[in-house]
């Protein structure tokens, strides 16, 4: 089958939702140091966003939009204004902790917010005549459930099992993507990928919140015995990936993107534990920077470890088989995880401000010394 996303394009510009996100952001910095083409970010900055996750980008081809994506008559707006002819959509509620102490923000925005975007493209890109156009969606590995330890990883045509109120609703609008495309003929594709790790990630997932909590010498929790498997992907993999689901994706087509690196969550604790010491070992000036962590004060990473209740309905294992987007898409992850582990730490050492503004509530304040009265465009 031809794609005709890549045929006809002459992208204008694109719409990203939930750009100044984890995810959203490293891939906003990537699309700008490649190409020419426009990006529109569309981000509520929930607890989760970061306006400061997109600063020094160039400005003359991002805008940045405040704004909710379960406002369709919005996302209608800006799809016609700039005359996006591509959406990324990455805006979701993300942390299944937060999805079980309130699961409703997660069907709010995962379900209906990916609903009311899909009914936004399907009235601009499908009006009369339509026009060359792609919606892809970002989810997750999550969909398919939990594996078994001698289970197959993740294949495309795995049932979905979701375990969680963050999955279920990730699944659902998986669901709603996928009958936009046989119903309504909207062009579109979509990636589910494993845990990803790196630059501007919310200090409250597994690495970053163990990385900085060894600078602040403090607990680094483990859940239950610290057993469930995860296959952790560098970020930068990730956003590459998208990229060429972009580019060689076949409309209607689902690939699983995954990393080949299959981890118990205890083992990923430890080796942060040693990198950081690695890392102090050669600059002695860390030690001032951060008096209260262990290393700096002759003890060990590993003595802050703390085993402790674990997740009600845990899944114990993620594996992603990615062989269907290494044979269509040509995808294969290049980041080594020592090598992207260490890139991370160092991210996280440098970028301390960062981290700090949001662990102090203080990140939060962006959107009014940076955006004041401003909306819409620029
Ligand atoms: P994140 O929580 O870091 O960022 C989510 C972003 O969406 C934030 O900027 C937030 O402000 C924005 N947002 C939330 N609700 C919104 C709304 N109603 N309207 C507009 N913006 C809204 O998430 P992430 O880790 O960057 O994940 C991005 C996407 O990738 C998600 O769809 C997630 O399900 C998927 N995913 C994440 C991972 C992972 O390991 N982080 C793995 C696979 C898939
Ligand atoms: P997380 O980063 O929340 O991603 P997800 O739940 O989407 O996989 O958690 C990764 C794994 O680490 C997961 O099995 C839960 C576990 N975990 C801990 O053991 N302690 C923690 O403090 C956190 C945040 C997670």
């Amino acid at each position: 089958m031809e794609n005709e996303y890549e045929k006809e394009a002459d992208v204008k510009s694109t719409l990203i939702t939930g750009g100044a996100g984890f995810i959203g952001a490293n891939y906003v910095r990537r699309r700008l140091q490649s190409g020419d083409s426009k990006v529109v970010v569309l981000d509520a900055l929930t607890y989760a966003g970061n306006g400061a996750s997109l600063e020094g980008l160039d400005d003359e081809r991002l805008t940045f939009v405040h704004g909710d994506i379960r406002d369709s008559d919005l996302v209608e707006r800006l799809l016609r204004e700039w005359e996006c002819d591509c959406v990324i959509h990455f805006a979701a509620e993300s942390h299944v902790d937060r999805s079980i102490s309130g699961p409703d923000a997660f069907i709010q925005t995962n379900v209906n917010g990916t609903h009311a975007l899909l009914l936004a493209a399907k009235r601009v890109w499908l009006a009369g005549e339509g026009r060359p156009h792609r919606f892809h969606h970002v989810s997750t590995d999550e969909v398919y459930g939990t594996l078994g330890p001698g289970d197959h990883p993740f294949r495309e045509t795995n049932q979905y099992e979701p375990n969680s109120p963050y999955s279920a609703s990730k699944a659902g609008s998986d669901h709603l993507v996928r009958a936009y495309h046989h119903t309504y003929g909207l062009e579109v594709t979509t990636t589910n990928c494993s845990n990803n790790y790196g630059p501007y990630q919310f200090p409250e997932k597994l690495i970053p919140l163990m990385i900085v909590n060894i600078l602040l010498g403090r607990n680094l929790p483990v859940y239950g015995d610290g057993m469930q498997i995860r296959d952790w992907l560098y970020v930068d993999d990730h956003c590459a990936a998208i990229d060429l689901a972009l580019e060689r994706g076949v409309s209607g087509e689902v690939y699983n993107i995954g990393g080949d690196n299959e981890r118990p969550n205890i083992e990923i604790v430890k080796r942060i534990c040693e990198a950081v010491e690695v890392r102090f070992a050669k600059d002695d000036e860390l030690k001032s920077r951060f008096p209260e962590g262990p290393i700096s004060r002759g003890g060990a990473a590993e003595d802050l470890i703390t085993y402790v209740e674990d997740r009600p309905g845990h899944d114990r294992r993620y594996a992603i088989d990615f062989s269907k987007a290494k044979r269509d898409l040509g995808y294969e992850p290049t980041w080594d995880f020592d090598q992207g582990l260490a890139a991370t730490i160092d991210w996280y050492l440098q970028m301390e401000p960062w981290w700090r503004a949001v662990m102090d509530g203080t990140y939060r304040d962006w959107l009014e010394l940076n955006y004041a009265g401003r909306s819409g465009r620029g």
